[in-house]
């Protein structure tokens, strides 16, 4: 019996130890579980992010506090590893508080009963797992999760305002904000966060049912997807009198290239003939500063430049432009920049500073 018993609670042990609140979801929602794996909510914690890491450690920051977005739901390394921001984390976010410094979750702390969005059941709530017997007793049919409760009438899960308890603003001590999104939800726009970010993709939702497609837990964005995203920034190119402008319209509700150490790129180049005319690339960036000397995010008391995207933004080049000509832009980014690589330590990461596109397209005259 003691045998037993020492059996039981090693086994007890390594299965919390080895298991996580994702591994259950696995099970009925693999697609989206395999899409979250590779996504930017698994990889935002301490040991999967290197960016965040390097950061992290030179600001010689509290994990404490840093967690309570980027790994709320590791209570220990493995879950840090494996569900930093786990399925049942976000699935149960009941509403936000807006706070100076950062906004904070509220989670409703059941494990069992879970929030999402489906316009038709939006007034539904404690949707139960039902089944239903036809044709005399030869068809079962059942609908809804024999495992879980779900909730249709959380309107945060439709305005995308539940990204917004971690994406909303990070302040420093002097009231900046590092993460920088700027964003407005307002009930007007046609495009959500969670419309343009975890667009509807091909593949069934769950197993125990048929839906065609499931919202996209990988996160188009920086990481997947980036050319999913290019169509929400419109480019246009004017001639002018000594040269043209080129602008770029923000389709997105909150300011682009935001996050600390990012940057936009827009590369221009005239085709003429035979000859390119490549034009200096402009960067899309925030340069923080203490007095007029830059310095780094967290000890920041000035913005010493801002070239940031928001709703619009018109570049001026000087190049006469002749009959004839076509002129392609390129618009991509960095995931860091070239000068923070080196200050974190990371200039050996060439992936890191390479530039990724979100879109081309060119114009004829
Ligand atoms: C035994 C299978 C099963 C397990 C385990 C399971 N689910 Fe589900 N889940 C379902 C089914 C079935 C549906 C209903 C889908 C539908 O409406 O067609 C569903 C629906 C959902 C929905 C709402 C989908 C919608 O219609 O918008 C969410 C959110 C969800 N599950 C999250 C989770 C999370 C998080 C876990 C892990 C803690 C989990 N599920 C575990 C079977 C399961
Ligand atoms: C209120 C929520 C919140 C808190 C608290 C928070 N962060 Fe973040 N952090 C975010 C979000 C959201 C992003 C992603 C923003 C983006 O991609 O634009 C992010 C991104 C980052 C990045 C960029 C990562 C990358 O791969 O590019 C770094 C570095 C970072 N945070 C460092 C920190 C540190 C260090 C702390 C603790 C002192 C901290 N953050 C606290 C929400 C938070
Ligand atoms: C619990 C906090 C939290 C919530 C809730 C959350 N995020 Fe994030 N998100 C983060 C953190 C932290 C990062 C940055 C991780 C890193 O780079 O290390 C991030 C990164 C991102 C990125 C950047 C992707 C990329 O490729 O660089 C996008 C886009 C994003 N989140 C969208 C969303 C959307 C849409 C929602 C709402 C459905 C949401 N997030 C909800 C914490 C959160
Ligand atoms: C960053 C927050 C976040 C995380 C993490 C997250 N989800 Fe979701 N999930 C959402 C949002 C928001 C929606 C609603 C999308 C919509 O409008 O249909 C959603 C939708 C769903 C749906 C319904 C899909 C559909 O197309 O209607 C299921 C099922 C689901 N999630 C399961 C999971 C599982 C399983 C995990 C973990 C592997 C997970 N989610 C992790 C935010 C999240
Ligand atoms: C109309 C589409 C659209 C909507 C709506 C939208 N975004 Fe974005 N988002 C984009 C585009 C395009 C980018 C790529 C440019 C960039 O990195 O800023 C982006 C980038 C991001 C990034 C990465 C920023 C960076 O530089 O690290 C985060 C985080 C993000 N969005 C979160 C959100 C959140 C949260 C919401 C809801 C408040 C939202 N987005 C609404 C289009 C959209």
């Amino acid at each position: 019996m003691k045998n037993l018993i020492a059996i039981t609670l090693i086994f007890v042990g390594y299965t919390s130890l080895f298991c996580n609140d994702n591994t259950v979801c696995k099970k009925c929602h693999p697609l989206i579980y395999k899409e979250y794996y590779n996504s930017i909510h698994r990889k935002s914690s301490l040991i999967n992010d290197k960016i965040y890491k390097a950061v992290f450690e030179k600001e010689h920051a509290k994990k404490q506090k840093c967690n309570s977005c980027h790994a709320p739901s590791a209570k220990n390394l493995q879950q840090e590893k494996e569900a930093p921001i786990s399925c049942i984390y976000c699935h149960t976010i009941k509403h936000i508080i807006e706070n100076d410094k950062a906004n904070k979750n509220i989670l409703t702390g059941k494990k069992k009963d879970f929030f999402s969005a489906q316009k038709e059941k939006r007034d539904e709530a404690k949707v139960k797992f039902e089944t239903a017997t036809s044709f005399f007793g030869l068809i079962k049919r059942s609908k809804n999760s024999p495992y879980h409760q779900i909730e249709y009438n959380n309107e945060n899960y439709y305005n995308g305002n539940v990204c917004m308890g971690c994406h909303s603003h990070v302040n420093n001590a002097h009231n900046f904000d590092i993460i920088m999104l700027d964003a407005y939800i307002d009930k007007k726009d046609k495009q959500t966060c969670i419309t343009c970010h975890m667009p509807q993709t091909m593949g069934s939702k769950t197993t125990l049912s048929d839906s065609k497609t499931h919202a996209y837990h990988g996160i188009a964005g920086l990481h997947k997807l980036s050319k999913n995203l290019g169509k929400y920034i419109n480019l246009h190119v004017k001639k002018q009198k000594n040269g043209f402008q080129v602008t770029l319209t923000n389709l997105a509700n909150h300011a682009l290239f935001g996050q600390v150490y990012r940057e936009g790129v827009l590369n221009v180049t005239i085709i003429r003939g035979k000859d390119k005319i490549i034009q200096k690339p402009y960067i899309f960036t925030r340069i923080f500063g203490k007095g007029n000397k830059e310095s780094m995010p967290f000890e920041a008391t000035d913005i010493l430049k801002d070239t940031l995207i928001y709703a619009k933004k018109t570049i001026v080049y000087n190049t006469k432009l002749q009959k004839g000509d076509k002129v392609i832009l390129s618009l991509g980014f960095r995931l860091i920049s070239k000068k923070a690589a080196k200050a974190l330590n990371l200039q050996d990461d060439k992936e890191l500073t390479k530039i990724k596109i979100l879109k081309t397209e060119s114009f004829s005259f």
